[in-house]
């Protein structure tokens, strides 16, 4: 299992950097970084992230003091792709970088969203308080994704076997971080507060949790109170891991800064999560 503590405290290269909505931009860092050891100069790859799992950034320089939480939205051998909404004076910074500028990076941190064929997946669907699985039946999946939560979620779907889930995108009103999921989901299902793109709506005017059996989800607390609501009160009953959106200040698991509740006591969104099954979080 991939360590939810950070590996690398270093600098990046920005690749690129791109709008793709009014206020969110995609942001491609370097993998390979120069450190120094003493005197020689050292090439260092940033270890692989697992779906689910973010880096702290900053931009370089900066006016604020602490790097903020981004999930990785995609990664391949030479970069990192994060998908970033401008809200505040750390993420503007992070939308206002150039090309070849470097960012302040700490990661990749957290755990990862359990694979369906997992035995921890397989071990919370059979303790389900309903329906049993038919063993011979694979698993019905949703993939949720709820404004700039869909990075994580996306990025996570483009592993999952292609045809094997439905994939939900709720926006305000433009999209991003969709490519190439009208291909590999069984069904894209997209709602828009202002119906300039797919359903007029929310999540809760399109989505069925009897068709499920997982479901995986990232966004707004709303929209995860919903589903988890929603999926517990609901005769098919799916397991739900919810991925948590918390304030956060070290990003390694030791100022207790980003503590939620959850039944077994306080946990560490950091660390412990982001990635939680909706049963036991408190929301
Ligand atoms: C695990 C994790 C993954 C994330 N992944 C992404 C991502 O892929 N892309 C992305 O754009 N954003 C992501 N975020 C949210 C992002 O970290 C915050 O928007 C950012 O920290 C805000 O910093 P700021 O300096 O721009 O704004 P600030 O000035 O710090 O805050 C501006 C506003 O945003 C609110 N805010 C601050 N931090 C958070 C937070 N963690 N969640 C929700 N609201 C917050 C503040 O209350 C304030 O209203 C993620 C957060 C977490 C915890
Ligand atoms: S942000 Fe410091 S413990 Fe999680």
């Amino acid at each position: 299992m991939c360590s939810p503590y950070p590996q690398v405290a270093c600098s990046a290269t920005v690749k690129s950097i791109t709008q793709v909505s009014k206020d969110v931009f995609s942001l491609v860092l370097l993998r390979e970084i120069d450190k120094m050891q003493g005197n020689n100069r050292d090439r260092v790859i940033i270890p692989n992230p697992v779906p689910g799992q973010f880096f702290m950034l900053r931009a370089r320089p900066s006016g604020v003091l602490l790097g903020r939480p981004i999930s990785v939205f995609l990664f391949d051998d030479q970069t990192l792709t994060f998908l970033i909404l401008k809200k505040g004076k750390g993420t503007s910074e992070l939308c206002a970088v150039n090309k070849g500028q470097l960012v302040d990076v700490l990661g990749p941190v957290g755990n990862s969203f359990p694979n369906p064929d997992s035995v921890m997946v397989k071990e919370a669907i059979s303790s389900r308080k309903s329906l049993s699985v038919n063993k011979n039946k694979a698993l019905t999946i949703a993939v949720v994704g709820g404004g700039i939560g869909v990075a994580p979620v996306a990025g996570f779907a483009q592993t999952l076997d292609s045809g094997s889930f439905d994939f939900y995108g709720c926006f305000r009103s433009s999209l991003y971080g969709l490519e190439g999921l009208d291909i590999r989901a069984k069904k894209l299902v997209i709602t828009t507060d202002d119906g300039s793109h797919g359903i007029r709506g929310m999540l809760s005017d399109v989505f069925n949790p009897d068709l499920y059996d997982l479901v995986y989800a990232c966004g707004p607390t709303p929209m995860l109170k919903y589903l988890k609501d929603t999926c517990e009160s609901s005769r098919r009953n799916p397991i739900v891991y919810l991925s948590l959106e918390q304030h956060m200040a070290c990003g390694a698991g030791a100022c207790l800064g980003c503590t939620i509740k959850t039944i077994h006591g306080n946990r560490r969104c950091c660390v412990d999560g982001p990635v939680f099954n909706a049963a036991e979080v408190i929301l």
